[in-house]
Formats: structure tokens, C-alpha cells, sequence
């Protein structure tokens, strides 16, 4: 399998009105051609502003570091002008809610006439040929009427399709959904899920899928990473971490959902996501781990290779040392 996506070091910090915020801290990760790579973790600890560090899109308060290679280049070296060549074509995103990126004042058709007709230097009529052609490839059932609708004349399933086939316009190489069902029922949330599914299958584009649900990470992932308080702690094959959870923060959160494939006993988590202005040194999860030994409020553990596609970042597993 080839690498789409490689994120080497990012460091991210925020200054802020109460201190410097140390959001992001060294993470790595791969995305493979072809591949749904899920994010996981609780609110806050920083998948989002990963994948706008990816497209450059973080406020002026951020102070980024580290490396983003994608097809060859350095997309945090990269100047301005060719990233835009990069940003929503070759990486498209899409957002927990799409009201926020559609605006209300417009119909569909104008909006995404007006960006297709934009990025793709094509005139008005063909535009919104491509608008309907857009709409049916993501099984929008009656596409002209669509067209035709103001954004809040459509269920919030139907904006979420609206902004998928948008994201798809520009045939991506990677699509980064960001919690993109986490604000729709759960039949809905199927449905998309299913979709992103489908149209990957059909473009063979990646998928960056950001949740804090390991239910859709089950259901959707090939690959994931499980992230805490601004470090990837754990990356594997999604059965792989079901069934052999390495990193205690992985156990803990595997012991909030039943899985009938978890099968060893787990103990759930117990205090509470730290202050990104004051981390904890050493292992950031440190004083929540109920395995923490000195080396731990001492030396950050590095992300290793425990067994083939499993990696983890925990001074429990030295090589050939399992817990
Ligand atoms: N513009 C900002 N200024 C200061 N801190 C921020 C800013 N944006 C995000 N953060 C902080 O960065 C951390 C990670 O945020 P985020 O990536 O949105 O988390 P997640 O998506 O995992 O819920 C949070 O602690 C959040 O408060
Ligand atoms: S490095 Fe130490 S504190 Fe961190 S998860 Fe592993 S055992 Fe727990
Ligand atoms: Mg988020």
C-alpha cells in the first residue's frame, strides 16, 4: 500500500488570552491510498484542528511545526498560492454541520454553480449540469428540485449529501469527514456512513474520518488512530484494536461500548481530560493511568511498533514485552 498522507511531528500551539495552549503534541500518522483511517477520541483533544493543520486553516493565534507530506511536498511549506491548488481539490473536507458552510440567503444552485463554475472554468449551464450530475452521484432523489431549495428547505441529511457531493466536485484524493453524522439521527448517520462508503469504493479516494464514536469507527475504518489530549496513543487495524486494545486510554474507552468482540475485562476511565495550557509531562494520560510507573510522569512514550499494522505510545510494551 502506498502513503497519501504523512503527518511527521506536528506540534501545534495556540497563544491564548490565558497562555500558551500545547494542543498538538508530535503526532504521527499515515493515511494509505484507498484507505478510511479513523480518528478517534474525546472532545477536545484535537482531531479537528489535525485536519485543519492538513489544510491550512487554523487561526492566526496558531503556531504550527513539523511536517505534512502529501503527493511529495510539504504542505506546511508549501506557498499559498499552491495550496489552493491542494485545498478542497486533491483534500477536500466536510464538517459536522453543514448549515455552517452552506449559506442560508442562497439557493443550492447558486451555490455550488457558482464554485463549480469557478474551479472548473466552465460557463453557468454546465455548471449546473454538473451540479445535477453531482447530486444524483450521491443519491439525491430529485436533484433538480434540490437545486431549486434553500438550504433550510432540506433535511439535515440532505445538506450532509449537498456537502459531500460538493467535496467530491474536484475528485479528491483524500475526503477528511469531521464528525459529518454526529448532528444527524442514527438512521441518517447510517446512511451517510454507507454513502462515504459507496463513493469511495467507486473514486478510490481515502477517507479521513473524524469521530468520538467508536460505533462508526467499527462500522466504517479499515485503519484506526486513537488520539489523547494532542498524541496519537495507538494506531492499528480496526478488528485488531477491538479485539487487542493495547494502550490503557484505548482500554478505557473500549470499556464504555459493549463489544461482543472485546473480550478481555476493562477498566473504564476515571477522571478527566487535562488542561492543554498545563499538559501533564512525561505520558500526558499519566494522571488518569492506573498502570503508571515513574518513567511515566518522566519520559514521553514514543509511538512503537508492537506487532505488524499495531502501533502504540505507552512504556508498558517495550519489544517482546507484553503487558
Ligand atoms: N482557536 C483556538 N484557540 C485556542 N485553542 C483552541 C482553538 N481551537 C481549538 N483549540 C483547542 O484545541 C484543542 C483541540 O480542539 P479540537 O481539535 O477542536 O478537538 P476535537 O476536534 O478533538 O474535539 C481544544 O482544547 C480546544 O480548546
Ligand atoms: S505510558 Fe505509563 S501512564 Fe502512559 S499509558 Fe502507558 S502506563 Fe499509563
Ligand atoms: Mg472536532
Amino acid at each position: 500500500m502506498n502513503v497519501l498522507l504523512s503527518i511527521e511531528d506536528l506540534h501545534l500551539k495556540f497563544r491564548t488570552f490565558w497562555g500558551t495552549a500545547y494542543v498538538l503534541d508530535g503526532v504521527n500518522l499515515k493515511i494509505y491510498e484507498d484507505e478510511v483511517f479513523g480518528l478517534v477520541g474525546e472532545t477536545g483533544c484535537g482531531k479537528s484542528v489535525t485536519s485543519m493543520s492538513i489544510l491550512r486553516l487554523l487561526p492566526s493565534n496558531a503556531e504550527l511545526s513539523g511536517k505534512i507530506i502529501f503527493e511529495g511536498q510539504n504542505l506546511l511549506e508549501l506557498p499559498e498560492k499552491e495550496l489552493r491548488k491542494i485545498r478542497g481539490k486533491k483534500i477536500s473536507i466536510v464538517f459536522q454541520d453543514p448549515m455552517s458552510s452552506l449559506n442560508p440567503l442562497f439557493k443550492i444552485k447558486t451555490q455550488m454553480g457558482d464554485i463549480i463554475k469557478l474551479h472548473h472554468n466552465i460557463d453557468k449551464d454546465e455548471a449546473l449540469k454538473k451540479a445535477e450530475k453531482l447530486l444524483r452521484a450521491v443519491n439525491l432523489p430529485d436533484p433538480h428540485r434540490v437545486l431549486e431549495s434553500y438550504p433550510h428547505q432540506l433535511s439535515g441529511g440532505m445538506r450532509q449529501r449537498i456537502m459531500i457531493a460538493m467535496a467530491l466536485s474536484f475528485e479528491p484524493s483524500l475526503l477528511i469527514a469531521d464528525e459529518p453524522t454526529t448532528a444527524l439521527d442514527v438512521t441518517i448517520q447510517k446512511q451517510i456512513l454507507d454513502l462515504i462508503l459507496e463513493l469511495k469504493k467507486k473514486y478510490h479516494f481515502s477517507v479521513l474520518l473524524i469521530t468520538h464514536d467508536l460505533g462508526v469507527v467499527a462500522e466504517t475504518c479499515d485503519r484506526v488512530g486513537v488520539m489523547y489530549a494532542g498524541n496519537i496513543v495507538e494506531v492499528a487495524d480496526v478488528d485488531e484494536l477491538f479485539e487487542n486494545p493495547l494502550h490503557p486510554y484505548t482500554q478505557g474507552l473500549l470499556s464504555a461500548i459493549p463489544d461482543p468482540r472485546y473480550k478481555k475485562p476493562l477498566k473504564p476511565l476515571r477522571g478527566n481530560v487535562p488542561s492543554l495550557l498545563e499538559p501533564p509531562p512525561g505520558c500526558r494520560f499519566h494522571p488518569r493511568c492506573d498502570f503508571a510507573m515513574k518513567i511515566c510522569s518522566k519520559k514521553k512514550p514514543k509511538l512503537v511498533e508492537y506487532s505488524e499494522n499495531h502501533t502504540v505510545a505507552c512504556h508498558i510494551y517495550r519489544r517482546g514485552n507484553e503487558k
